[in-house]
């Protein structure tokens, strides 16, 4: 059936509040759903959203979110990257074949042996900023730890000052703006304006690196030949950073908030991993199932296509739900308790699989297991702070986010 069922409205807040029992009633009802107010296909089984992600050759990512087109409409607001900045692409992101080409620039440095000579780093800032407040008993954790960690270790990587992070987040704030829906002519300015200062920001990094190569990302992309022919136009190495600095932070984040939440919620299994410290990769794996801080993108059909028994005309949007596949009874039993010795957690879609395959998975996943690892190690009675949580999220179709989250806690003595 391709049917909505009339009692699931996904753009009720309510629902984007808990998202999970509306992805159980698809599942059951309609697994492949033709949403008229979003005028996509939603996909929720995670069979489907497997087959989707395996076959890019159908489902693409061209015309949708991602093209290379500037996702800024306004006239006004296009020209101002057209005579101060330069276009808005996502070379990341492509179809096949050009898709490769740009992916196995960034493939090393992101690499599980690229990722490893930053570990000592991410430890150091990781007790850095526990060192801040573990004096004081209790934190608002997001704000204090969760979003510096991934800001500083990203920098870092790419060969960015961290002194930059103020005014990086400025400009990446104003770059994520587009996907929250139609925006105001003043806002579509903003957002040029922003965007159009990161460019030119990033531009100047990149052209101090050609002079002076360091090591890290953008001395390698700026030095780089692009298939032994070319070095990267200024348009394509801007379009990779800024993706790759923007991706490297919230969604990493997201889940070292949300693997808090899970285990305070979850005092079993937060002792647990207390006492066996091995289970922390599983954890981690069981917190991006559980919580997937990306909860589904957007494809495009190239072609007339049947899945499941729905008949999808070419051009549609299908939107591949992760974080429903994520929870899907047929792949992950007991899918929505969390069980940090469970076999299968990897094998979950929070990073999708498959060509677009997040390429920053591992550096996320060290991220996330490091930051455990000092924070089981130094934090003992970890609780909720009692009359300061709402537990509420972030409002937004895509990303799943805490707004907030405080804490009490005793040290290790
Ligand atoms: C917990 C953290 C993260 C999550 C949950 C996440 C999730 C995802 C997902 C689901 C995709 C696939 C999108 C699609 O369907 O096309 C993706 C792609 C991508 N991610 Fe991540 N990501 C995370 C961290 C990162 C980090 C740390 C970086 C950068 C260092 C990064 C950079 C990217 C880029 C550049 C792509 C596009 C890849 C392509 O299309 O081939 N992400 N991510």
């Amino acid at each position: 059936m391709a049917t909505k069922p009339d009692t699931i409205n996904l753009l009720d807040p309510a629902v984007q509040e808990d998202w999970y029992p509306s992805y159980s009633q698809l599942q059951e009802q309609a697994p492949i759903c033709f949403m008229p107010d979003l005028n996509m296909y939603f996909v929720s089984k995670y069979s489907d959203v497997h087959y989707i992600v395996r076959h890019p050759e159908i489902f693409t990512n061209q015309g949708g979110v991602v093209s290379t087109e500037p996702l800024v409409t306004d006239p006004e607001a296009r020209a101002i990257y057209k005579e101060h900045g330069f276009d808005r692409m996502f070379p990341l992101s492509l179809d096949p074949p050009h898709h490769r080409k740009y992916r196995k620039m960034i493939d090393s440095a992101l690499s599980r042996n690229g990722v490893r000579k930053h570990e000592p780093f991410i430890h150091k800032v990781v007790d850095q900023l526990i060192d801040q407040w573990i004096d004081k008993g209790q934190v608002e954790f997001i704000a204090e730890f969760c979003d510096p960690l991934p800001r500083m270790v990203i920098c870092t990587l790419l060969g960015l000052p961290i002194e930059d992070i103020p005014q990086l987040i400025i400009w990446s704030t104003a770059w994520v703006r587009v996907w929250e829906g139609e925006l105001s002519k003043e806002d579509q300015l903003d957002v040029a304006r922003k965007g159009v200062e990161f460019q030119n920001y990033i531009i100047e990094k990149v052209r101090e690196k050609r002079a002076e190569p360091q090591d890290d990302l953008i001395s390698e992309l700026a030095n780089a030949s692009f298939e032994g022919e070319r070095p990267l136009t200024d348009a394509e190495i801007i379009s990779m950073i800024d993706h790759l600095f923007i991706g490297g932070n919230e969604t990493t984040t997201f889940a070292i908030a949300s693997g808090m939440w899970l285990l305070l919620s979850n005092p079993e299994q937060l002792a647990k991993v207390r006492a066996d410290r091995s289970l922390i990769k599983n954890m981690v794996e069981e917190i991006l199932r559980l919580e997937s801080p990306t909860q589904g993108m957007p494809k495009i059909t190239v072609e007339d296509v049947e899945l499941s028994g729905v008949k999808i005309p070419k051009g549609s949007i299908v939107h591949v739900r992760y974080a429903a596949a994520n929870r899907d009874p047929d792949k992950f039993e007991c899918p929505h308790a969390m069980d940090v010795t469970r076999k299968s957690a990897g094998s979950h879609m929070a990073f999708s699989q498959s060509i677009h395959s997040c390429p920053g998975a591992t550096l996320s996943r060290v991220e996330i297991a490091i930051a455990f690892e000092h924070l089981l190690d130094r934090l003992d009675d970890l609780e909720f702070t009692p009359d300061k949580n709402d537990f509420a999220h972030l409002p937004g179709f895509v990303l799943r986010a805490l707004k907030s989250l405080t804490i009490n806690f005793s040290k290790v003595s």
